[in-house]
């Protein structure tokens, strides 16, 4: 058997109380109805004024490491998947690094997949560990959407939501567990689907760098991407998708989760949704999800990840516990 890696811990994080639909039909011509069937949303967290995202990620980074039973002076590499780093320098996971007591010295960077985050991220720590270059990482997944959106654009304001979420991922010898299938992808032509046009530009930061998206256009390729890409994962470990035990796929959007399900001929119980309760939190949405059902998987699970977002990016990680 060769080397694998394998999910030993996650973690959590959402900052402050929930803000349900009824605050954006208070000053926006929306209302629940309409939010919860185009979108399954019914809360988000934002999070207060003086948080950074290292603040946010780091009970998340801790609870993962606790569940993993991995110290932070054990680690040997940190990777932070975001869209929204406190600053342009240094890379979050820098940050973040200085604040795990003893973590100091690992190699720690950040990856810029958009909502495909977190996905991007697990296959660097995947290769990482099986080239025998690293034991344990900590992968964090983490986003502040509430610092670039436009609070007065219905189309987009309702959908995101402030969260961290982290998984550490260790070396296996033991047959027939950990990452068994990685498939990744980006369309550089679909870049302007979802984007934040101001742009680093001459000497100085021009336009507001708000939010923006084509709804409809990303709904139509994240179902097919997804899905595509699900396919691909099954396919390379020789899976059937019938015998997936959890879809943890991307949380953007109840019906984009559904279609996927269905696509893959998946029953209801075996798709995570945690969607309604945090909206789309972005590299987040992934490890947050993994955690609502990590106490119910079991050794011999097959676990499959999956998530399309801004790039265009998209891709899958097939795991088995
Ligand atoms: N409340 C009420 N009406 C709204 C609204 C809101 N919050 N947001 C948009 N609308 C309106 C639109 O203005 C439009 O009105 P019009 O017909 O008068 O022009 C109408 O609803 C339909 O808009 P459309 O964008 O076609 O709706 P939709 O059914 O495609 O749903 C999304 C919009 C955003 C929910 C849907 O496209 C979507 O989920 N896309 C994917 C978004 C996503 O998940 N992105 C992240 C992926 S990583």
């Amino acid at each position: 058997m060769s080397r694998r890696a394998t999910i030993s811990g996650v973690g959590g994080e959402l900052p402050g109380e929930p803000v349900g639909n009824a605050h954006f039909a208070s000053y926006l011509d929306t209302d629940d109805a309409w939010i919860v069937s185009r979108t399954g949303i019914e809360a988000r967290h934002r999070a207060p004024a003086d948080m950074s995202l290292v603040d946010l990620a780091l009970p998340a980074a801790e609870r993962a490491l606790a569940s993993a039973k991995v110290k932070a002076a054990e680690l040997d590499l940190i990777i932070m998947a975001t869209t929204t780093p406190d600053q342009f320098m240094p890379a979050t996971a820098c940050l973040l690094q200085a604040r795990l007591d003893g973590a100091a010295g690992c190699p720690a960077f950040d990856v810029q997949a958009v909502c495909s985050g977190f996905v991007y991220a697990l296959q660097l720590a995947d290769a990482a560990v099986r080239a025998g270059q690293a034991e344990r990482v900590l992968v964090v997944g983490a986003d502040m959407y509430s610092r670039i959106l436009d609070y007065q654009d219905r189309g987009t304001c309702i959908l995101f939501g402030d969260g961290a979420g982290a998984a550490v991922v260790t070396a296996t010898e033991t047959e027939g567990t950990g990452i068994a299938a990685v498939d990744l992808h980006a369309d550089g032509r679909l870049a302007a689907i979802i984007e934040t046009p101001g742009r680093v530009s001459g000497q100085r930061l021009e336009g507001t760098g708000a939010f923006a998206m084509d709804g409809p256009q990303v709904y139509k390729v994240a179902i097919e991407k997804m899905a595509e890409s699900a396919r691909a994962v099954c396919d390379q470990a020789a899976v059937a998708p019938a015998d997936l035990a959890w879809l943890v796929a991307h949380q953007a959007n109840l019906r984009i989760i559904d279609r996927v399900a269905k696509d893959l001929g998946l029953a209801d119980e075996r798709v995570v949704r945690t969607v309604a309760r945090h909206a789309n939190t972005s590299a987040a949405s992934i490890p947050l999800a993994l955690a609502s059902v990590w106490d119910r998987i079991v050794p011999g699970d097959w676990v499959l990840f999956t998530a399309a977002g801004g790039g265009f990016t998209w891709g899958s990680v097939l795991w088995r516990a």
